[in-house]
């Protein structure tokens, strides 16, 4: 089967997932591409829809072992028509638990047929450099290893011919998928000291919880992904929470050992 053109869709508040959905894209020769990036706050939802000779190439973070609530709500705008999917689970070196398989269900329930996946692993979010945590991933080889499991979905598709003999992959995961727990954190605080008012962690902010005005996040909306804590040059945004510092601890401790990504094809 030709793919006539490739859809890539991701959410990535600190652009782990991005980086990686972009490497895979390259490995898959497609005559268009097109990038989807739901990460922003998006006023008005467009219909994501793909016809049957597209694939489309998603990407998700793990938020507690599950696709981030935000990118579940904004994935409600996909369509499908029997179109091949490649799934995407980017991790912080813990656990992917149940991610990959929700992402199967809210591909496969939107009209796709998953034909691969993959696990990778991506700096975690809450790490710093005290307490690092999957620091600088994904790095030279994990992006290599996403080129090259792109020429791999190059090679399916080409062996398939046409939608209707296109049998779906399975994933690791349980039905029903575990109960993510909320982190009831706080949200992140600014150092006013050292904020410039750039508005750089406004403008990432993937809910828009963070006033514009005075810089200060709204704790409803806050999903903590850190993308401004990440994002900010001046260092002037920090969450030093007791029960944050001591999850940091608890990441930086057990998940050491370094992990490699992980193909379903
Ligand atoms: C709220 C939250 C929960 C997370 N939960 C997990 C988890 O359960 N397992 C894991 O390995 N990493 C976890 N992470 C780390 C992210 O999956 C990881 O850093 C990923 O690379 C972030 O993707 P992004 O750069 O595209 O935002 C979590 C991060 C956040 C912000």
């Amino acid at each position: 089967m030709k793919i006539r053109t490739l859809k890539e869709v991701y959410f990535s508040p600190t652009k782990t997932t991005q980086q990686i959905v972009d490497s895979i894209c390259k490995g898959i020769d497609a005559d268009f591409a097109m990038s989807i990036d739901i990460t922003s706050p998006m006023e008005e939802i467009t219909k994501i829809e793909c016809s049957t000779n597209e694939i489309l190439v998603i990407g998700v973070p793990v938020y507690s072992g599950r696709v981030p609530q935000t990118a579940v709500d904004r994935l409600r705008s996909l369509k499908g028509e029997n179109t091949p999917a490649v799934l995407v689970a980017v991790y912080g070196n813990a656990k992917v638990d149940d991610a990959l398989i929700e992402l199967f269900d809210i591909v496969e329930i939107a009209g796709f047929i998953p034909i691969a996946a993959a696990t990778f692993i991506g700096e975690h979010s809450f790490s710093t450099d005290e307490q690092p945590i999957a620091i600088n991933r994904p790095d030279t080889d994990d992006l290599l290893a996403a080129v090259d499991f792109g020429r791999q979905i190059q090679e399916k598709t080409a062996a398939l011919c046409s939608d209707k003999n296109i049998t779906p992959i399975s994933v690791p995961g349980n039905r029903p998928y575990k109960v993510a727990t909320p982190l009831s954190l706080g949200v992140p605080d600014v150092d006013s000291d050292l904020c410039t008012d750039c508005k750089v962690c406004s403008t990432v902010c993937p809910t828009g919880a963070i006033d514009r005005e005075n810089n200060n996040s709204n704790d409803e909306e806050c999903i903590s992904c850190y993308a401004c804590i990440k994002s900010c040059s001046e260092g002037a945004r920090f969450q030093n929470d007791p029960v944050m510092t001591a999850v940091k601890d608890k990441l930086h401790s057990n998940f050491k050992t370094r992990k490699e990504p992980e193909f379903i094809l």
